[in-house]
């Protein structure tokens, strides 16, 4: 199977009350943790690059890394897709160079202007066959390009939706419902305290997702910044020599509930991180005198491959929908 867009993926999953995966890619490790755990439970895909993903490892390889995932991978459907496109020229740079889809993200940008940007990419991209993921509202935390503090953050309107998606033509929107980028999604002081002692964040605004679902019927949302901070790979982390301390994320549970309801795209890529880091801090740890990468980049595709299995299974609900 060849690469292919998110329409059929989401039209699916909306009806089938599940969520597709996004993970960021960076390198071969992690593009082949994640497409063998989803290949095992026969799960859709989706494969994000981000502008800075692209200044790190080159279009090029990763684009030709996805290439290799789909020969590998023949029975799932995988979707490569521009995670955060800061403007219309990186968006077409991906579009002419074979992504299947793009995100604009001009959240930060007035309601106006978004919607003008958001329209000029979409006519590119749909005029090439490639579909094209908006955001409205702003999340917390470290975006590429775009950092929003907890103070700028805010969540989507939903009087806005009808208008900004009639008049963009967008496939998908992102929406701002209190999930954050990064692994450090919300301060101690916005938290409770479980009996382990474990932060527990703010629940998500699901009356706002519910009040956008009811003006967009059957339309995908997406939701970014949904890493759960896995707090076992967060005291891997801090037991071999890191320091990460109240590391928190957005709650499983949470998380298949907005995927029951109209969330059609979850993103996750600080949890990959973090299993990478454990694992890799903790094999240093244990062998000083080990120093062959391949002994190390091993075992940390190996549990990010079983981390995503587990995201496919238990909380997005796609296993056996490929
Ligand atoms: O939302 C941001 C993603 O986690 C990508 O992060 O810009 O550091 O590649 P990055
Ligand atoms: P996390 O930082 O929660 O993994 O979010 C990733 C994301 O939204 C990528 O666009
Ligand atoms: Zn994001």
């Amino acid at each position: 199977m060849a690469l292919v867009t998110s329409t059929e993926m989401f039209r699916k999953a909306y009806a089938g009350g599940y969520a597709i995966g996004a993970f960021n890619v960076n390198n071969m490790e992690i593009v082949q943790g994640i497409t063998e755990a989803a290949r095992e439970v026969n799960a859709p895909l989706i494969l994000q690059v981000s502008k800075g993903a692209r200044a790190y490892a080159n279009h090029t390889y990763l684009v030709k890394l996805v290439e290799a995932a789909v020969i590998e991978c023949p029975n799932i459907p995988i979707v490569l897709h521009l995670d955060h496109g800061p403007d219309f020229e990186t968006c077409k740079s991906c579009i002419d160079g074979g992504f299947t889809s793009v995100m604009i993200d001009a959240s930060s940008k007035p309601l106006a202007e978004n919607i003008a940007i958001t329209r000029q990419v979409v006519e590119y991209a749909h005029d090439h066959g490639v579909v094209v993921e908006a955001e409205l509202g702003a999340l917390a935390g470290i975006e590429d390009d775009v950092k929003v503090s907890a103070e700028e953050s805010h969540y989507t309107h939903p009087d806005e939706v009808e208008e900004f998606v009639t008049k963009t033509g967008c496939d998908s929107l992102a929406i701002a419902i209190g999930t954050s980028h990064g692994a450090y999604k919300f301060t101690a002081a916005q938290c409770t305290r479980n009996e382990k002692g474990e932060l527990v964040p703010p629940p998500l605004r699901f009356d706002i997702l519910e009040e956008v679902s009811r003006r967009l019927p059957g339309f995908p949302i997406v939701l970014h910044g949904s890493s759960s901070v896995p707090q076992e790979y967060v005291k891997m982390i801090n037991e071999n020599g890191g320091r990460m301390p109240d590391a928190v994320g957005i709650p499983e549970e949470q998380l298949r509930q907005a995927a029951r309801m109209s969330v059609c795209k979850i993103n996750i890529d600080s949890d990959l991180r973090l299993a990478m880091t454990g694992t890799i801090r903790q094999f240093m740890a244990e062998h000083p005198d080990k120093f062959d990468p391949r002994e190390y980049l091993k075992p940390a595709r190996e549990n990010i491959k079983q981390l995503v299995k587990h995201k496919l299974v238990e909380v997005l609900g796609c296993d056996g929908k490929a």
